[in-house]
């Protein structure tokens, strides 16, 4: 069998991606890499890691080489707060790793590309509401030109090289297991940390920003649902909406305190609030839905009670430890 590359992979997603392609494709089949740290964690760490730094294209061309890869989930990038305090930095990085992975991919013939966009390619002149598959693309963060400028490229290399590329338009992603960084969504992933520690959170959007949210399992089917769906099933290679649930701050902070009692949400709109304000409040995902079966299980209130379960016991097992 050949194998599957993943870049990022001890990110929010990666670490997460990592386990669940192992378990369903072979630990030894599933090539983890990353530039800082090598992964810890049982299942994360069970299969085999590279070091790689994606800014050379070379680099990324030994490894598949070496691994005979026919599958490559290419998740490593700078998010979209994060961007803003270093744009250039937030431009060469994703869109120097973007264009390293085609080349490869596509002079090495690897079968399928996974690269993901996001709601951030929307911006303040696109409709809020139920935002359709095709609509104004203005962003106004550096990360949101990345992905525009991404899914354009995804969608010259299909149809100028043939090569495979797919795509998903990620909303604010909520896990348990590894931390988001530098998003302007992280809030829906920080404030179950804050509220079980302390019973307290200062959240930096407002109570009324509303924004797409998504589970961690539903980003995890959906990532290798796209990957699975038949080719000829599917009618575009820049990127597809997919929607889980939508909530504002305020309604999260309600439903968390629904498990704890007696929880405090404060609000202190930092430069982020610009950010949330300039994205969509939901999207339409029906072409997801009709093309490929998209079909999303959790909603706030499932996320929420799983979430609560989770997070109390790894902190739990972090305070033992
Ligand atoms: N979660 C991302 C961010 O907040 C959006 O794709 O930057």
């Amino acid at each position: 069998m050949r194998r599957i590359l993943i870049t990022g992979s001890t990110g929010q997603i990666g670490s997460e991606l990592t386990v669940e392609l192992r378990r369903k494709f072979g630990g030894e089949n599933v090539i983890s890499t990353g530039h800082k740290r090598r992964p810890t964690g049982s299942a994360l760490a069970s299969g085999p890691f590279e070091f790689l730094d994606l800014d050379k294209e070379e680099e990324i061309l030994t490894i598949v080489r070496r691994y005979d890869i026919d599958t490559i989930y290419h998740l490593a990038a700078i998010l979209s707060a994060k961007g803003e305090e270093d744009p250039k930095m937030a431009w060469n990085v994703n869109m120097k790793s973007l264009i390293n992975i085609l080349e490869v991919a596509r002079k090495e013939k690897v079968e399928k590309v996974f690269w993901p966009s996001s709601i951030a390619v929307f911006g303040p002149s696109s409709p809020r509401d139920n935002t359709p598959q095709e609509t104004i693309l203005n962003p106004t963060t550096m990360y949101g030109l990345t992905k525009v400028t991404g899914e354009l490229l995804c969608n010259y290399y299909f149809h100028k090289f043939g090569l495979d590329v797919r795509s998903l338009r990620y909303p604010g992603i909520i896990s348990s297991e590894t931390l988001p960084g530098g998003g302007t969504s992280d809030y829906a992933v920080a404030m179950f940390y804050d509220a079980i520690r302390s019973g307290r959170y200062a959240c930096y959007v407002r109570k009324d920003t509303e924004l797409p949210m998504m589970y961690m399992p539903d980003c995890i089917e959906a990532t290798i649902g796209i990957m699975m769906a038949d080719a000829g099933r599917l009618k575009r290679h820049d990127a597809y909406n997919v929607a889980g649930m939508s909530f504002s701050a305020g309604a999260l902070a309600e439903e968390i305190s629904r498990h704890i009692p007696g929880f405090e949400c404060t609000y202190e709109p930092d430069s982020r609030q610009k950010i949330a304000d300039s994205w969509p409040r939901s999207v339409d995902d029906s072409a997801a839905h009709k093309e490929w079966g998209w079909k999303p299980k959790y909603d706030i209130r499932s996320m929420t009670e799983d979430m609560i379960q989770k997070v109390r016991a790894k902190l739990s097992n972090a305070g033992k430890g």
